[in-house]
């Protein structure tokens, strides 16, 4: 069964035909030439526990745009919202659908679902994680700045869902990875502890500039994610707003990336955001054509 659950699952290689897959399947629907159709005939569920705009969006046109047929839930639509189990849920939407899309508060709701599902699951974020933001960017790196191994990332704030993912990416693509938050957000200790068994070059520092320092890509997400508990976070995270004088200290053809939403003013200013290293448009459009490669290998194996 091809589930794309988290990116530390697949070997390097997989990945890097998943991203180059992404990268062929962008420049054909820009040129019109009309895709491959891998998914002619074939269903998508899509469930949402949580809001969205770019994931919902970009799976809802990707599957329209493989031939395929998508169904949004909302979680609280569904029987689940009152109690059916999400083993049954998995059972039936697998009797009805070809692959399901779930976003989700907690990560073993996805795994469960996983496990009980005979089509496809696809991890469109949970609390531990979000794979497909990171293929998105990837393959944004990969647009800016060549291959992926070598590269320097500088992510600073909250060690999060998104952080998470950086640091799976960084162990299976070999770029090194720079993390500057307070010491009480870092990321988990024992996927820390992994990625550097597994030979990843994770820099952990509360110093920003000494993460910043001549990186080619500068990365952030809210202080606040989704499900989270705002407390202390703006004052805690404020020596490490992306502004324009930080970005100075970077490579000087940097991009600036987020995931999106932004919190202008807070995480990064407009000034970064809205000023010409800031590929964040072209992150959020890399989530249509990398989740289109994900969902041709989940689905047709290609
Ligand atoms: N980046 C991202 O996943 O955005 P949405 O929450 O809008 O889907
Ligand atoms: N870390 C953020 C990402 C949103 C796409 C959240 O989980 O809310």
């Amino acid at each position: 069964m091809r589930h794309f659950l988290d990116l530390k699952d697949f070997s390097t290689d997989t990945l890097q035909s998943i991203l180059d897959k992404g990268l062929r399947m962008k420049v054909t629907q820009k040129s019109g030439d009309g895709h491959e159709l891998p998914l002619s005939g074939k269903t998508v569920a899509m469930i949402f526990e949580k809001p969205s705009t770019r994931t919902r969006v970009s799976f809802e046109v990707g599957i329209t745009q493989l031939g395929g047929t998508p169904l949004v839930l909302s979680a609280s639509d569904l029987q689940i919202g009152r109690g059916e189990s999400i083993e049954d849920t998995a059972r039936v939407l697998s009797r009805y659908v070809n692959a399901i899309v779930i976003r989700c508060y907690k990560h073993e709701t996805l795994l469960t679902l996983a496990k009980h599902s005979s089509v496809p699951v696809i991890n469109a974020l949970t609390n531990w994680s979000h794979p497909c933001q990171l293929m998105a960017d990837l393959m944004t790196m990969i647009e800016y700045h060549g291959p992926l191994a070598g590269q320097t990332v500088a992510w600073l704030g909250d060690g999060n869902n998104v952080a998470v993912s950086w640091i799976e990416a960084a162990v299976r693509f070999g770029f090194h990875l720079r993390i500057a938050g307070p010491q009480r957000y870092a990321p988990p200790a024992g996927l820390l502890a992994w990625a550097r068994a597994n030979g990843g070059d994770i820099m952990l520092t509360d110093d920003v500039s000494l993460a910043i320092d001549k990186v080619q890509t500068v990365v952030t997400d809210v202080w606040v994610s989704m499900g989270a508990d705002e407390g202390s976070r703006r004052k805690d995270f404020a020596p490490y707003q992306v502004n324009a004088k930080l970005m100075k200290s970077a490579a000087s053809d940097a991009i600036f990336m987020h995931c999106l939403p932004a919190r202008r003013g807070m995480e990064v200013t407009a000034e970064v955001i809205d000023g010409p290293q800031s590929a964040v448009f072209d992150e959020a459009e890399n989530r249509l054509h990398a989740q289109k490669a994900i969902m041709a290998w989940c689905v047709s194996g290609n």
